[in-house]
């Protein structure tokens, strides 16, 4: 849930005004709304900072998913472990948000690298994209 970037607390200072807009956007999304937004630019351009920033704007929890092509679909949704005489689910990123979203009403997932993840593994984040899809560039 954080990484070195939250961990030196560097807050993003906005080019434009992308964070504004995203921030009007968010709120103007009714509750139980899931949006997908592309942030696309150069290596070192602040856009997983801008997406962390978001997130702790709105107090609300955050996942990281860092896209490579080992990752497997497990990963991101959660998988269902046996035990002896049980079987328990390890929640994933995916789940995970989705259930704070349903307690906190809010959730953010934030994915570095999405052109990486496997085709087949991408599945699991498409309810998440395609219904409403915004491109950032
Ligand atoms: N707009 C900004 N405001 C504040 N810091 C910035 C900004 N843009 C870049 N930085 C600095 O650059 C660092 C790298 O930013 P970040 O990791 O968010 O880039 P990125 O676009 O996600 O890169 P990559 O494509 O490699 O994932 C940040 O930790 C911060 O120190
Ligand atoms: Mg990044």
């Amino acid at each position: 849930m954080s990484d070195s970037i939250s961990k030196k607390k560097i807050e993003y200072i906005q080019q434009k005004d992308e964070f504004d807009y995203l921030r009007s956007l968010l709120d103007s999304l009714d509750k139980g709304n899931c949006v997908g937004i592309l942030l696309q630019g150069p290596p070192g351009t602040g856009k997983t900072l801008l997406a962390i920033s978001l997130a702790k704007a709105y107090k609300a929890p955050y996942y990281i998913i860092d896209g490579s092509p080992d990752l497997d679909r497990r990963d991101i949704e959660g998988n269902w472990e046996l035990l002896k005489d049980e079987t328990k689910f390890n929640y994933g990123p995916l789940t995970l948000a989705i259930k704070d979203a349903n307690n906190e009403g809010i959730a953010f997932i934030i994915i570095n690298e999405i052109n990486a993840i496997r085709e087949n593994e991408q599945i699991s984040l498409n309810s998440l994209l395609s219904e409403n899809h915004i491109n950032l560039i």
